[in-house]
């Protein structure tokens, strides 16, 4: 038997979960740090934190990894990847340098503007007594105040009145970061990511995400309350443009910038009246979006993180997809998205993972005597694949069914979106 590749997976996320069960599919033994309950079904869980650079770089040595695929932002934006290169071992993520892209808005802006990449108009502003008298001198309109560094979703107040934007400002005045103000946007959000090796692309399939916490997109903004695959909202001449227009133009601007970008580009892109335009970028896979992408992927995940590590992506075949949708429906804790329950025994996992084309990915659970608990937020993302986009979301939601526990959650309207879109264009073509 030739020795099958090593993989270290870092991170415990349903996002994690996916990747790794998407690697020991391709054949690859994995390694997830530090993983949880369901990445124990696919691989070896080693417990060590995200953050823990030093402890993270030493096991990747000592099990002899062939190759590190970083989930979460929060350790490339410390240097997980510049640590495990000095070290020269093989890692798929950007530098901290070039992270900065997710880490920090105003170095985002820089970029999108040195590459002429469209997105919303911006000034940015060091202290918040500027930001506050900017507001107060401007016409009632409408706008986003953000705070310039990661804050895994809270640093940002989408604004309708003067008024709400001095209050965002007021709530942000403490911190030492700077202050972005924007022009709000205003249409229909995609996300649209890409593997990349620093010169070559190669785009995903579009996919949206549910970022409020409740049905009808009501309520505080989560990590993602689900995603589904591909959307309709993005056909093949509109992904075609966003990889010319934004995706390839961003790369040549980190480049330009010699911050080249290898790993993953995560745009979130609003479709406007006028285009699409970038709100944001992420350097690392969505969660929950990476479920359905690792569901419908039929090539090799491995080859091509190992193509993008190695510079040789344009040797590579375009990847084979499914011809499929899949839906992602994210089951929460009681409390989520604010202070939530632990440590609850969770039943029907097996029932759910037996229903053919269901996929149960952990997020926040843990192994206690023998049983699966709750041990985050989100806890969940049940994962359904099917020939259609309402077969899929059908398909995930009987997953769901099968599984409870006390005060477990989810939305109801994961996809809907989409069936609706797809509906509108069926009767547009009529
Ligand atoms: P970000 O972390 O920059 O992606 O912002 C989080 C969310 O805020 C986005 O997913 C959008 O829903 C919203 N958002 C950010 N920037 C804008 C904008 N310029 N206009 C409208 N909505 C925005
Ligand atoms: N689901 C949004 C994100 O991963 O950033």
């Amino acid at each position: 038997m030739p020795h099958s590749k090593r993989v270290l997976v870092v991170g415990s996320g349903g996002r994690e979960h996916a990747i790794a069960w998407k690697l020991a599919c391709d054949g690859a033994e994995v390694l997830i740090a530090p993983g949880n309950a369901g990445t124990a079904l696919v691989g070896e869980n080693i417990p060590i934190a995200v953050d823990d650079i030093e402890g993270l770089c030493k096991a990747a040595e000592e099990r002899q990894v062939d190759l590190t695929v970083v989930g979460p932002e929060a350790p490339l934006v410390a240097g997980l990847v510049d640590a495990l290169q000095k070290r020269k071992l093989r890692v798929f993520g950007p530098t901290a340098d070039a992270a900065r892209l997710e880490g920090s808005k105003a170095f985002c802006k820089k970029v999108l503007h040195r590459g002429d990449v469209p997105t919303a108009g911006h000034k940015e502003f060091r202290r918040a007594a500027e930001a506050r008298e900017y507001i107060e001198a401007r016409e009632e309109t409408p706008l986003v105040v953000k705070a310039d560094g990661l804050a895994a979703g809270k640093g940002v107040f989408v604004c309708s009145t003067k008024a709400e934007a001095l209050e965002a400002v007021e709530s942000l005045a403490g911190d030492e970061q700077p202050i972005l103000i924007e022009e709000r946007l205003d249409g229909v959000e995609v996300s649209v990511m890409a593997i990349t090796d620093g010169r070559t692309i190669v785009t995903l399939p579009p996919l949206q995400d549910h970022k409020a916490a409740y049905d009808g997109d009501e309520g505080p903004n989560t990590g993602g309350m689900g995603a589904y695959c591909p959307t309709p909202f993005v056909d093949a001449a509109l992904l075609a443009e966003i990889e010319e227009q934004i995706l390839v133009p961003t790369i040549h601007a980190m480049k330009r910038g010699r911050t080249p970008f290898q790993g993953l580009l995560y745009a979130g892109l609003m479709l406007t009246p006028q285009g699409p335009k970038v709100l944001e970028f992420n350097v690392r896979f969505g969660d929950p979006e990476c479920q359905p992408l690792m569901v419908l992927l039929k090539s090799s995940l491995l080859e091509l993180l190992d193509a993008a590590v190695d510079g040789r992506l344009e040797d590579v075949a375009t990847p084979e997809w499914k011809d499929e949708a899949a839906v992602a429906v994210v089951m929460a804790a009681e409390g989520y998205p604010g202070a939530y329950a632990r440590d609850k025994p969770i039943r029907g996992l097996e029932d759910a993972a037996e229903i053919p084309g269901v996929e149960v990915f952990h997020a926040g659970t843990r192994l206690a005597d023998g049983d699966v608990v709750t041990s985050g937020g989100r806890v969940l993302a049940v994962t359904g694949t099917a020939p259609t986009l309402p077969q899929a979301k059908l398909q995930a939601y009987t997953g769901v069914r099968e599984i409870r526990w006390v005060g477990g959650w989810c939305r109801k309207d994961i996809a809907d979106k989409g069936i609706r879109r797809e509906r509108e264009l069926a009767s547009q073509g009529d």
